[in-house]
């Protein structure tokens, strides 16, 4: 939520601002600005929107400023107005601040700043920020001047922040400082940047460090210094990412959503390079899994609880089915929102695992901080055991938790979840699998067909991909004027209903709810007439015949019904209108096809309807608020 952006070096700072923002758009998009230095001068443009609009007024203005930060909104405190956008500017105008976050005591300090003086033109909590740091700067500029008063300042903010600050006076600097907000620093050969996130700096370097909580840094055109909010100068090594420029590009594609659908075989592919042994046969006195965890992590375990929100809660449901039914452990799921003021009691030798395709949501991080402080000084069995989910372990995620399975989904940039739900799903199929076999809950033979199974997916994901696409694209001419629709799934595809009713209404604001199947004619079927189509997930095994009856009583209430479910169910073929077919494979490895053909679902009635898939309105890729 939030994405801010900063830049110091010998490149004209508006235009790499403007492309860093463009790949934190992401993060939100209701308004934009920068703030730059030259000649002794502080420059701030913004605008209402998004980022093109600030793109238009930057381009009029020739700004040939070295140093700069910007920002885009995903508005908290106060509307999407221009006055409201970063970056806020001190009484003087001679400071400016961007922030991501939620200052906590902002009406205390800003009614404090206004008694003496300060003049305050936005409602925003940010604003206090400029106004606060102006009261600690010296008179004269100091050789510290500027770091003391952002250190002084930010010991007096409450709740969570990342912010970036520059001041004419201190033309040469600029300041950042991190608590509770992601924030990265880049190192690049005498220039360097600062953001919220990895894409808005690696088409100019890979070398990043990312700030941890309680950290401020100075950068300047020889360096980057970093210290504790105390002052207290830290030794820091910058490490090196992976990843290439062209990962966050959209490679043809009409929106990074279809791009990142396209990736999905190739996800799934490289999780089982990384996670499955080559080798493995049913004799072999070892798993077929390597998730590379302490033995400590999964040993002698009696419950496990997962915390996550939206579609990672929805990958969660998955994972509880296939932890209780492949590895028979006890598994809750819960919102992240929920758990945290309402904790269950503490039962002993339980894992808690935290899914998060950002590894920044504000919930699932203040869960797993509560779990881990409440679980504090106790001994085992009762001491936290902690695993983060995610394909980002560079996140806050990955520095909070000790243990992580990375999805390697790499970086999503479509704010609808696809590849990174995928990820999340395989990363649970291994998971059970391990515990499966360290506690020999299933047989050699089971585990094998299991383990062959999904080896079978990137294909069979691809297959999907070649024949459903334009079919799919057809069929979503018929829901120009539709304003609600039905999901219905059961057992382990239940999620899946979940799954697709997000996706539509996130991207085509159509009125979605998915339910478990059995569930209808206990009151949802009442919404049913023609003008509610019905879409239902039947996979062969333990349900398929329920489904099919549920679906039928959905017919009888004249609903279109469209079915994903295998071309060769016959039955299947006559029950459903309109079929999305996929592979027929094992009931528990369906979750991960049957999602395709909804995702496509769900992004090409958008894209029909004009709809800005990737930058759906009022919501943002990393949630960061609470
Ligand atoms: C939906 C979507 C959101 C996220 C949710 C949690 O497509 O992306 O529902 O799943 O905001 O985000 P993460 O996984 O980053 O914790």
């Amino acid at each position: 939520m939030c994405g801010i952006v900063g830049y110091i070096g010998p490149q004209r700072a508006a235009e790499v601002l403007l492309q860093g923002l463009q790949k934190l758009e992401y993060r939100g998009y209701d308004s934009a600005g920068i703030a730059t230095l030259s000649e002794g001068e502080l420059l701030c443009v913004r605008a209402k929107g998004k980022l093109h609009n600030l793109a238009e007024k930057v381009q009029q203005l020739e700004i040939l400023a070295h140093v700069g930060i910007g920002h885009t909104r995903w508005a908290t405190h106060g509307k999407p107005e221009e006055h409201n956008a970063h970056p806020h500017r001190d009484s003087r105008d001679r400071l400016a601040v961007v922030q991501n976050g939620i200052i906590e005591n902002y009406r205390e300090l800003r009614q404090q700043l206004q008694e003496r003086g300060h003049l305050f033109r936005s409602e925003t909590d940010t604003e206090v920020i400029p106004h606060l740091i102006s009261e600690y700067l010296p008179a004269t500029p100091q050789p510290n001047g500027l770091l003391e008063a952002v250190q002084k300042a930010v010991q007096e903010l409450e709740g969570a922040f990342a912010i970036a600050v520059i001041c004419a006076d201190y033309p040469d600097e600029l300041i950042v400082a991190r608590q509770q907000a992601p924030l990265v620093i880049g190192f690049g050969q005498g220039e360097f940047f600062c953001a919220s996130d990895t894409p808005a700096i690696i088409p100019y370097t890979r070398a990043v460090l990312p700030l941890e909580n309680g950290e401020l840094a100075r950068l300047t055109p020889t360096g980057v210094e970093v210290y504790d909010f105390a002052g207290q100068r830290l030794r820091k090594t910058p490490r090196t990412l992976n990843w290439n420029p062209v990962m966050v590009e959209k490679q043809g594609f009409k929106h990074y959503m279809l791009k990142e659908i396209y990736e999905q075989p190739g996800v799934v592919r490289t999780c089982l390079e990384v996670y499955l042994r080559p080798e493995w046969e049913p004799q072999a006195p070892y798993s077929p899994v390597q998730l590379g965890l302490a033995p400590a992590v999964l040993a002698d375990l009696e419950f496990i609880q997962i915390v996550a929100c939206g579609t990672s809660w929805h990958a969660s449901l998955v994972g509880k089915y296939l932890l209780e039914q492949l590895a028979n452990i006890p598994t809750s799921v819960q919102y992240a929102s929920e758990f945290r003021y309402a904790p269950p009691p503490l039962l002993p030798n339980t894992l808690t695992i935290g899914v998060t395709q950002s590894g920044e949501t504000a919930d699932t991080l203040a869960a797993l901080e509560m779990e881990l402080s409440r679980r504090q000084g106790l001994e085992p069995p009762l001491s936290a055991r902690l695993l983060g989910i995610t394909n980002r372990p560079e996140s806050t995620l990955g520095q909070l938790v000790p243990a992580i399975i990375d999805t390697h989904a790499g970086i999503e940039i479509g704010v609808a979840a696809t590849k990174t739900f995928v990820a999340q799903l395989m990363a649970f199929y291994l998971l059970s699998l391990e515990l499966a076999w360290q506690r020999q809950t299933l047989g050699g033979d089971r585990l094998a067909e299991l383990v062959a199974g999904l080896r079978q997916l990137p294909a069979q994901i691809e297959l999907i991909l070649e024949s459903q696409e334009r079919y799919i694209e057809a069929l979503s001419h018929d829901f120009s004027d539709t304003q609600d629709f039905i999901f219905l799934g059961r057992g382990i595809n239940f999620p899946i209903a979940l799954e697709g009713a997000l996706k539509l209404k996130e991207i085509s604001y159509i009125h979605a709810e998915g339910y478990p199947a059995g569930e209808m004619k206990h009151g949802p079927i009442a919404l049913l007439d023609a003008k509610v189509p019905v879409v239902t997930i039947a996979m062969p095994g333990s349900v398929f015949e329920k489904v099919l009856s549920n679906a039928q009583e959905a017919r009888a209430r004249d609903a279109r019904l469209i079915g994903v479910t295998p071309m060769a169910e016959v039955e299947a073929q006559h029950t459903f209108d309109d079929l999305l077919p996929v592979p027929e494979v094992d009931e528990l490895l369906s979750p991960i096809l049957t999602v395709i053909p909804l995702q496509l679902l769900a992004y090409h009635i958008a894209a029909r309807r004009g709809l800005d898939v990737d930058q759906p309105r009022n919501l943002a890729k990393s949630v960061t608020v609470e």
